[in-house]
Parts: C-alpha cells; structure tokens; sequence
C-alpha cells in the first residue's frame, strides 16, 4: 500500500482545476483509473470484487454496497448504468458541487460501473434546475468524446461506453431509481413495485445500475489506489469519507467532505464554525425530509450508516440542519408535512389519502386548534402508511414525525395548551 491516508476523495479536485479542462482534468489523474482496467485487461469480476473489499456503500441515501449491487446485475445483450444526480431531497446540494467542479470524474465513475456489469450506454439523469452542472457536464461529455475517451473501443480496447444527459423535470419522487427509469423513458414518474429490481429488469426492461454521483465519483480512485487505501478512512463497515450538506444555525453553512465515523459535534464546530450566534444547540435533522430529529444527546455519536440506524435514525444522503434553541419543531415538521403532501405522486392511497390527513393535523397542531390525540393520529396514519405505501416516499413521513415526537412531545403539547385548554380528544 505505502499511500497517504486521503483527508478528501471526492471533492479531492474541488477548486484545484478548470472543469472545462479535460487536460487539467488529465493531469490530476482523471481517466487513470480506466486506463489502467483496460491496458491491465483487469476483468470485470476482478474490477467487481475490488469494489467488493472497498465496502463502498451506495451514498444516494440507503447505503447498499455498490460491488453487491453491480454483482447482481443480469447480464443481457444490452445493459445500462444510470447516474442518479436527481437530488430532490430538501437542504442537499452535495451532487451539484460534484457535477460542477469535476466533471470527467462522474464520467470515469460511471466508464467503470459500465465496464464492470457490460453496460455500453450510461444516463445521467439530472434534476433541471441545475443549470450549470448540465452545461459543465455536458461540456466534459464532448470533450471526452471528442478525445476518444467516449464512444467506440475506448483507448482501443474494444470496450465501447458512452454517455446521455437526461433533464428531471422537478419531482422529488423521480429520485426514486424505478420513477427516474420510467421518467428516461419518457412516462410519468410513477415509481415501480419492487422486485423486480432494476438490475434484472430496469430501463426499457433491460438491467440497469442505479448509483448516486458521490457513489460514482468515489469509484476511479478506489481502483487506482486499491480497496486497502480507501478502507484507510472511515469506519470499518463503511469505509470511505461522506460529503455532508451542513446548513441551518451554524456559522458557515456549506458543503464538507469528512471520514464517514466524523462525530455530529465535530461537524457542527469544526466544519460549520460552532452554532450560529453562541447560541446552544437543540437539535438538528439528518438526511433531510425523510430524516430524524436527533437531539444533544447524538453529538458525540459517530455519523455513519449503522451507527445513525441505532440510534433510529439515517444517515440518507447526508443533509444536515443545525437547529439552535429558538428553534421551533412544531413549524418544521410542518413544513415538512407540506413537502411530502406536496411531492406524493397520487399513485397509491395510503400514500395519496395519509400525506393530505397529516398535513391537516399538523396544520390543527402549529395553529393551536388541535387536541392532544392528533399527536397519536399522526403516529397511526404514517405507521399505516409505512406498512402500505407503494413506494419509499410513502413509507417517509414516520420518521421525522417519530422522532419530533419521541424528543419533544412537550413542544407540541405546549403549543396545543397556549392556545386554550388543550382537550385528549
Ligand atoms: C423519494 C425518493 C427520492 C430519492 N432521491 C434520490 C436522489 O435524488 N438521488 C439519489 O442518488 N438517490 C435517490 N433516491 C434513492 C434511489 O432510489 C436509489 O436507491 C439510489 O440512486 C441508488 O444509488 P446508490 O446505491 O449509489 O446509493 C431516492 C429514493 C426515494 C424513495
Ligand atoms: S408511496 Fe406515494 S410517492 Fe410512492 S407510489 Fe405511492 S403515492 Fe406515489
């Protein structure tokens, strides 16, 4: 091994290159890694299980392992990779800032998930507003094509791959990997039943890889230094760093990269300058609106997958909102309320009926007019619908209302009794 221990991966190249410069992209070692699989005649199995002994774990939010992923996927005369730069979740811009300052990265993450699973054709498929990472990735596309890094028999290898770039339209539920597949193919974003999974039967029913950009973009590096050297960093069953989303009351809310295992404190202070103002800290929502509520108690705990799942809550796609004592969680789960009865896709009932009687009783809560059994109605309905939801987004709104609930019951008890007496039922 004998290299350095990284401090950065992904956004090792951040701000240090043109990322319209495929030749500055180049001399940062930007398409080595794929040189090195092809001139090496490294197999796909061999490129597979080094991603395998990585323990890269999917960063779009669940954490499945990448090399298990691309290890179930069929093989078939056509195969594709889908590059999910969607990021629809509230308070997460980490892909954008990838998109945007590496380009030729994203493209040699998704050249080695193709070679890897036999997939020719890749699709990026990235949320519309994001202007400028569709022009620099488009950009970089060009360029790499035109260099015959893309297209027919890379480097003369007789491996082909080449990419599209595909524009969401604004649906947070198009982020779900089966709606994304049915949005390329140019339907409504409906998300599928699953199985089947897109790996047997995804785009166009062909097999298809689903990976996140930061997932993609930590893959060139990993088989140019080997699995030891990533594994170097971060926690042992999930190693590697995480680009964390950090916004909310801190002093410098941002973006940062830190070791996947970096304590919730240790970002507050060291990355986001301490919280905003001196004042103390309440609480703060990790992984967005699909995420849980974690009060004082969680700030020396390790910020990493499992860790987070033991403490019931998720790491997802790594948002962070620092909340300060003046906070309200009463009006924030509220608004979160109104994001999921405003990005339901209507497709199923419990999900279609449940986001709309949520909103209402949260509404009744915030305002006053509600009774302390709403609390509890809201348990039931989103427990209901986290049993029969078709689909993720459905099976979301548990969580954070859970966790609102189990730290600060007495917050929204308080805000039912200042408005009157507040009846049981
Ligand atoms: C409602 C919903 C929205 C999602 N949005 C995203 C997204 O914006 N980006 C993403 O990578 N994954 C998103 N996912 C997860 C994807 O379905 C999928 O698991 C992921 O792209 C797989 O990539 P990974 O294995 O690299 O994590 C979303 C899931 C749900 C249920
Ligand atoms: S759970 Fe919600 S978002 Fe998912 S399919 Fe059903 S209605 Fe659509």
């Amino acid at each position: 091994m004998g290299e350095e221990k990284p401090t950065r991966i992904v956004l090792q190249n951040s701000h240090q290159i043109d990322p319209y410069s495929l030749d500055e992209a180049i001399g940062v070692g930007a398409y080595a890694a794929i040189a090195k699989i092809v001139e090496e005649k490294i197999s796909p199995a061999d490129v597979i299980e080094t991603v395998k002994a990585s323990g890269l774990r999917g960063r779009g939010g669940a954490g499945f392992p990448t090399g298990l992923k691309w290890s179930f996927t069929a093989t078939d005369d056509q195969v594709y990779v889908i590059c999910n730069a969607d990021e629809g979740e509230p308070g997460t811009f980490k892909d954008r800032l990838i998109l945007e300052v590496d380009p030729h990265r994203l493209i040699e993450g998704m050249m080695i998930a193709g070679y890897a699973v036999g997939a020719t054709v890749g699709f990026v498929y990235v949320r519309g507003e994001y202007a400028l990472s569709i022009e620099r990735m488009s950009t970089a596309v060009q360029a790499a094509r035109k260099a015959g890094l893309l297209g027919k028999s890379i480097l003369g290898s007789g491996f082909s791959f080449d990419i599209e770039i595909k524009k969401g339209a604004g649906a947070y539920v198009c982020g779900e990997e089966t709606s994304l597949i049915e949005s390329i193919e140019g339907k409504r974003g409906y998300p599928r039943l699953k199985p089947p999974y897109p790996g047997a039967v995804g785009l166009w029913d062909k097999p298809t890889v689903v990976n996140n950009v930061e997932t993609l973009a930590n893959v060139p590096p990993i088989l140019l230094h080997g699995a030891e050297w990533f594994r170097s960093v971060g926690t042992e069953k999930c190693p590697g760093t995480k680009v964390y989303t950090l916004l909310g009351h801190v002093e410098r809310p941002g973006l940062t990269e830190a070791p996947m295992g970096t304590k919730l404190q240790d970002l507050i202070e060291t990355c986001g300058g301490g919280v905003k103002d001196g004042k103390a800290f309440k609480a703060a929502l990790i992984g967005g609106a699909a995420g849980a509520f974690v009060c004082a108690d969680c700030l020396d705990k390790p910020m990493d997958f499992d860790s987070l799942q033991e403490l019931s809550a998720v790491l997802g796609s790594g948002a962070i909102l620092v909340l300060n004592e003046d906070a309200s969680i009463v009006d924030l789960l509220d608004g979160i309320l109104s994001f999921f009865k405003h990005e339901s896709c209507g497709q199923c009932v419990p999900c279609r009926g449940g986001t709309v009687a949520l909103k209402t009783l949260s509404e009744r809560v915030r305002n006053g007019t509600g009774t302390l059994a709403d609390l509890d109605k809201m348990i039931e309905i989103a427990e209901t619908m986290q049993a029969m939801s078709l689909c993720p987004l459905g099976q979301s709104p548990i969580l954070p209302i859970q966790t609102a609930l189990r730290h600060f019951r007495a917050e929204f008890e308080a805000r039912l009794n200042a408005a009157g007496s507040a009846p049981v039922a």
